[in-house]
């Protein structure tokens, strides 16, 4: 019934409504994408306008009004002729025109007939602003996922619902639809929020600060269009060079990823991420789960956002601080960074924090230094930070900026300015504004001025260069913008698949599923990881002390004798792990001591019954690493690595990332332990093979992809050398999927 009724635009190009290609091709060089109906209509119906000053439905069709949008509006209203000076219709399918998009505000229990009444009239873009569905609870939920199903039926698009609106500032479309209380600037920054009332707020001090957008789209619940959508046709958006993000959770978290990286690579992606809350509490009994439960989800959040080049940042402040430097200045070349001020104070304090984020303070050339000492009285400072002295004017600090941006030498510049009573700050930032558009090169202001200033610069200078009130702040958007700058330098890297025994692997695990265990044994779990390559030691089970003794007669000695219990886990801790025996006397021995040890240990002889042993080639020497697979519940597998064996519990010394790794990626996180430089060897200790360890993480890392069955991993310790021959997995441990409701 419905695939008859075709939207317009798609009537237009000869195309039925069953299928939505993703871009359209219109004619050459000419693209229809789906969103373009929310994001760029000709025509807006706003269903649910209403007469009464201060109602949502009012202001929203006021507000379209003011921002002049550049198509035509219809109200909707079945009782008022209407409203606000414009005819109103009773229905979207008694409009005589086409209608691009509909902006829903009725009431919940009407939502779905305002759905009805778009479909018969062909719209295919919505924007819907009722609340009330899954936010609510239970019974919003199934609301919720009606309307889903009703949109889905007539393949329209709808952003929301429970949102605040879409606005979008080309000059050509002119949309503002929200109920936010100030007009929005133009600019070239897209801004998505998951929270209405926060992007308000932001819309609001955006507009003081000077800040301009192209795109704000509020995104409500996600229910059809989701923050990938947007992702993805910002990616290519002429109009858009910068994206700011406010999210509380990601949706698809491995397609975000994937849509991030590449966008990184072209425009700086920034995202305040807000519920900071601990991931669900687990009962992990690895490690690995342990310290990625512990982390929150903070360590899912923070790995992925680094991996895929996003600028995190911690507040809404911060965000407004880095969106100012990011849309203002272009990319720093290097991080070599000049100042200039007059006054020593705050320039200490922004050098301060430059040497600790990772700037360095540019040493000037001998033609700089000339020129400045001959600019300069000679009370002034000539070193970087260059202090000109409280009484310089518009005309030093314009001639010093211009031999600062001369200078090779120097990547970016931070200009400081503390207002004395005789030199007016509106005058020096004037100065700044023509000289800094000469140089491709950021630079940032700090006026330490008071608001009154600020606003008489709003009002005056809407577009001005980025200036904060504090050092250190400016300090912080400039590292942003180098950190950003080194990330889009640094090549992504080879996702390597290696050629694996996947089959062997997979008969390890259904093994277990048919026996009904979720844990695999210690010598399963080597085996499972041996299949992806990894070196594991050499393993033989014994399932009794005589057992033992038999096998005894044909190892090759020193061996190492492990406890196997199904529930141990800690064999150490209860004297289940004896090393380097070099007898089958010894060993023998030692298999005495080890029952009695664990009898002992649990109490009573019961345990010994079911105690079997692994005997395990001895590995000598070597420094051990963790490697370990966790499930987040919301991003899905993530890898950690780290010093392992006692290391693990008292330094928590680990890194996660999110698979699949490239090779530079395993590399990187390598680098990222702060015991790094142990692995890197000390007081002579030649460097462990870093090629052989960084493959070892990728191929696990193609393990942990390949294997949705596994819910954790954790290799502990790798034994890992110079020479990747000696490389060894000696303990390892896998949980399977299914014992645990969280992954339900
Ligand atoms: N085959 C081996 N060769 C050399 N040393 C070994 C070998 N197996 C174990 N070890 C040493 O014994 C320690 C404990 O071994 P294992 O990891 O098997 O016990 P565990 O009780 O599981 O420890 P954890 O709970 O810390 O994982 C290892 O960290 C390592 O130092
Ligand atoms: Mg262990």
């Amino acid at each position: 019934m419905v695939a008859s009724r075709t939207p317009h635009w798609i009537q237009n190009l000869g195309l039925s409504s069953g299928k939505i290609a993703p871009v359209i091709p219109l004619a050459r060089g000419i693209t229809v994408h789906p969103l373009d109906t929310i994001l760029k209509p000709q025509s807006i119906a706003v269903v649910g306008a209403s007469r009464h000053e201060g109602s949502i439905g009012r202001e929203i069709l006021h507000q379209l009004i003011e921002f002049d949008f550049h198509g035509k509006l219809f109200p909707v209203n079945s009782k008022a002729d209407f409203i606000h000076s414009i005819k109103a219709f009773p229905s979207v399918a008694s409009i005589p025109d086409p209608v691009d998009l509909a902006i829903i505000v009725v009431p919940r229990g009407e939502v779905l007939s305002a759905i009805d009444d778009c479909g018969k009239k062909g719209v295919t873009g919505l924007v819907v602003i009722t609340a009330g569905f899954s936010e609510t609870g239970e019974e919003g939920k199934e609301f919720e996922s009606q309307l889903a199903e009703r949109v889905r039926q007539y393949g329209m698009r709808m952003i929301g619902p429970n949102c605040m609106g879409v606005i979008n500032t080309d000059p050509a479309v002119r949309m503002d639809a929200t109920f936010a209380p100030t007009l929005p600037l133009a600019g070239r920054i897209a801004f998505m929020s998951q929270s209405g009332a926060l992007g308000v707020a932001i819309l609001n001090i955006a507009r003081q600060l000077g800040i301009g957008f192209s795109y704000f789209v509020s995104l409500g619940n996600k229910t059809n269009v989701s923050g990938n959508d947007l992702l993805q046709y910002w990616e290519d958006d002429p109009q858009t060079d910068l994206i700011l993000m406010y999210l509380e959770s990601f949706g698809n978290a491995k397609k975000f990823m994937q849509i991030c990286r590449r966008i990184s690579k072209r425009k700086p992606l920034l995202v305040v991420k807000g519920g900071r809350t601990e991931a669900g509490v687990r009962a992990a009994t690895s490690h690995t789960g342990a310290l990625a439960a512990r982390q929150g989800l903070d360590v899912a959040t923070g790995a992925l956002l680094e991996q895929c080049g996003v600028v995190r940042v911690n507040t809404v402040e911060e965000l407004f601080d880095l969106a100012m430097a990011f849309s203002k200045n272009p990319l720093p070349r290097g991080n070599r960074l000049g100042i200039l001020t007059n006054a020593g104070g705050p320039a200490i304090m922004a050098t301060d924090a430059a040497t600790a984020l990772g700037l360095s303070m540019a040493t000037f050339s001998e033609r700089t230094c000339h020129e400045l000492r001959r600019l300069l009285p000679p009370e002034a400072s000539i070193q970087n930070p260059v202090d000109m002295t409280p009484q310089s004017d518009r005309s030093k600090y314009d001639a010093c900026a211009q031999i600062l941006l001369e200078d090779d030498g120097i990547d970016m510049l931070l200009v400081v300015f503390v207002p004395p009573m005789m030199i007016n700050a509106m005058d020096i930032i004037r100065g700044l504004e023509q000289l800094r558009h000469k140089y491709l090169k950021p630079v940032v202001g700090v006026i330490m001025a008071t608001e009154e200033f600020f606003v008489e610069l709003n009002r005056d200078h809407p577009n001005h260069m980025a200036l904060y009130i504090f050092p250190e702040s400016a300090v912080n958007a400039l590292a942003a913008l180098n950190h950003y700058r080194e990330w889009r330098e640094k090549p992504l890297g080879e996702c390597k698949r290696f050629e694996v025994r996947k089959g062997a692997a997979d008969e390890i695990i259904q093994e277990a599923q048919q026996q009904g265990r979720s844990e695999l044994s210690g010598e399963e779990s080597l085996r499972l990881i041996g299949c992806y390559g990894i070196p594991v030691a050499e393993s033989i089970p014994a399932a009794n002390p005589e057992e033992l003794k038999r096998v005894a007669r044909d190892l090759r000695f020193p061996v190492v004798l492990k406890a196997v219990a199904p529930d141990l886990i800690h064999k150490m801790d209860i004297g289940g792990v004896i090393t380097d025996l070099r007898s089958p006397e010894e060993l023998v021995a030692a298999a005495e001591k080890m029952t009695e040890s664990v009898i002992r240990h649990r109490g009573g002889t019961a345990a010994a019954g079911n105690l079997g042993f692994l005997m395990q080639e001895y590995v000598r020497g070597g420094r051990e690493v963790i490697v370990g697979m966790s499930h987040d519940p919301k991003f899905g597998p993530l890898v950690m690595f780290g010093l392992g064996g006692i290391y693990v519990e008292t330094v928590k010394d680990v890194v996660f990332r999110v698979p699949p790794l490239t090779d530079l990626e395993a590399h990187d996180m390598i680098r990222h332990i702060r015991g790094y430089g142990l692995l890197r060897g000390v007081r002579g200790d030649a460097p462990v093979d870093f090629d052989a360890l960084a493959e070892i993480l990728q191929r696990f890392s193609q393990l942990a992809e390949d294997m949705p069955e596994i819910a954790e991993i954790e290799i502990n310790p790798l034994l890992v050398f110079p020479h990747a021959a000696d490389f060894r997995a000696v303990d390892a441990r896998v949980r399977l999927v299914g014992d645990r409701k969280e992954r339900a």
